[in-house]
């Protein structure tokens, strides 16, 4: 067994490695992408529909907090059921429990997980007609996010950031219901700002409420007045979170490309969701900061994301895009992760015939309570995680980290960037899945 300090020098590597594999899956949806020809192989076309719902269900396997009796997901129990009692408001404890695990860990990083939420928002905003019985379960797998969020921005000049010590977390390798690290919340203030954190998470309440509009309309009411509350904390208060939470942030989710993209992403989904002036003003005002040649579009840089979503109500100068060129671009990738590859492997856990066994994840790969109920400490995962054998709990639907350039897949736990899946990779791929599970769409 490795030691520790290399595991988790991996596994923090893994996690930037696996967000070049984001802004790549989500050049697909964002339809901003470099102009690259790719050979599309006439093959037996995929089971959009099947993928849809898997990559759905794979949010099930993320889910801390209650259970709700419509887990289907079940291998997975309760847990971390006391998040936020280290955190005292007028002498009461906060209530955190719930959100996501954001990987193969155990902590709640909600930068990454108001991403993740984003995405999935954005999804259902676009895609969600393509959906059909998908949806009500896409709408969970946001309101698991928002009901969360909502704790989390509970109090006007708190921002909960991160919920879980990360470092003694990466050094246990143990399931989240056995988990007995210090669940350690760290949040942002006036004093103490976090732009990035704040705005991705307004980003996240608003997109989320415009993709409940029509199902729940009180929530999403609630949903936009928090949005626009947390936003105003963002935007006022500014500064990175990377300085004020400190071993919460990084090294494991460093704001690399700065607050100001989430100012303006944050601006720009409030804009879609009030029609507001001033936030489209906003927008308007600061946009031209964006790094122009920078496409990148992932937990942290959200530069793509930004001028797609604003081209849907300005010209964008002289580029025109072949929507067909792109929906095969798209296409061609999403197959490839689903199976149609050199090594004829889907990315997808449980989707095809082949697809990775040992992937880098805790509750996959320990035994489940059902099967184990007895506790399992920091350190007893370890003969799991060093097993030969495929892991224990299928967690379907996961979207792994992937192949290397050269298209070679090693299917092991240690290798951390290939074999670890995240909340961040599957939810812009819920979109894409959505819109090709269209009946109408052909694609020459
Ligand atoms: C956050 O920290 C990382 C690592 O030290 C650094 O590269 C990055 O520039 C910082 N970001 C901001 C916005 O200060």
């Amino acid at each position: 067994m490795e030691s520790a300090e290399t595991h988790r020098a991996k596994e923090e590597r893994g996690k930037r490695v696996a967000m070049s594999k984001v802004s790549c899956i989500v050049r697909m949806i964002t339809m901003i992408v470099v102009m690259v020809m790719v050979t599309v192989t006439k093959a037996a076309s995929m089971n959009y529909a099947e993928a849809l719902g898997k990559s759905i269900l794979f949010f099930e396997g993320q889910r801390s907090g209650k259970l709700p009796p419509s887990q289907r997901m079940k291998w997975r129990k309760d847990s971390a059921l006391s998040d936020g009692s280290d955190i005292q408001v007028n002498k009461l404890s906060m209530d955190l429990v719930g959100g996501y695990y954001d990987a193969g860990d155990n902590v709640k990083f909600n930068f990454p997980m108001a991403f993740t939420t984003t995405m999935l928002a954005w999804s259902v905003v676009e895609f969600g007609d393509s959906m059909g019985s998908e949806l009500k379960n896409a709408l969970d797998a946001i309101r698991w996010g928002t009901d969360y969020f909502i704790k989390a921005t509970k109090f006007p000049d708190k921002v909960v950031a991160v919920v879980g010590d990360p470092v003694k977390d990466h050094n246990c390798w143990e399931r989240p219901e056995d988990m007995d690290t210090p669940r350690t919340s760290y949040y942002v203030t006036q004093n103490k700002p976090g732009s990035e954190v704040s705005a991705e998470i307004a980003a996240a309440l608003a997109a989320s409420s415009i993709a409940f509009r029509s199902t729940d309309a009180s929530y999403s009411n609630f949903l936009l007045n928090r949005a626009i509350q947390v936003f105003d904390f963002a935007n006022k208060y500014r500064g990175s979170y990377n300085l004020s939470v400190g071993e919460g942030a990084c090294p494991f989710y460093c704001d690399y490309s700065g607050y100001v993209d989430e100012l303006i992403w944050g601006a720009a989904w409030l804009y879609k969701a009030t029609e507001t002036t001033s936030y489209w003003d906003f927008v308007k005002a600061n946009i031209q900061s964006i790094d122009n040649n920078n496409f990148e579009f992932g937990w942290d840089c959200k530069n793509a994301g930004i001028n797609v979503l604003v081209s849907q109500k300005i010209p964008c100068g002289q580029e025109v895009a072949d929507p067909t060129l792109l929906i095969n671009i798209a296409k061609s990738q999403a197959d490839y992760i689903l199976g149609k590859n050199p090594l004829g492997m889907s990315y997808m856990v449980g989707y095809g015939d082949k697809f990775p066994e040992k992937i880098h994840h805790r509750g996959s790969v320990v035994p489940s309570l059902d099967a184990h109920p007895q506790h399992l400490g920091c350190r007893d995962g370890d003969e799991y995680f060093k097993s030969d054998k495929t892991n224990l709990n299928v967690l379907i639907g996961a979207v792994v980290g992937g192949p290397a350039e050269d298209d070679s897949f090693q299917d092991s736990r240690l290798n951390v960037a290939q074999s670890e899946p995240t909340t961040y990779i599957n939810a812009p791929f819920v979109g894409v899945l959505a819109y090709f599970n269209k009946p109408t769409v052909t694609v020459s």
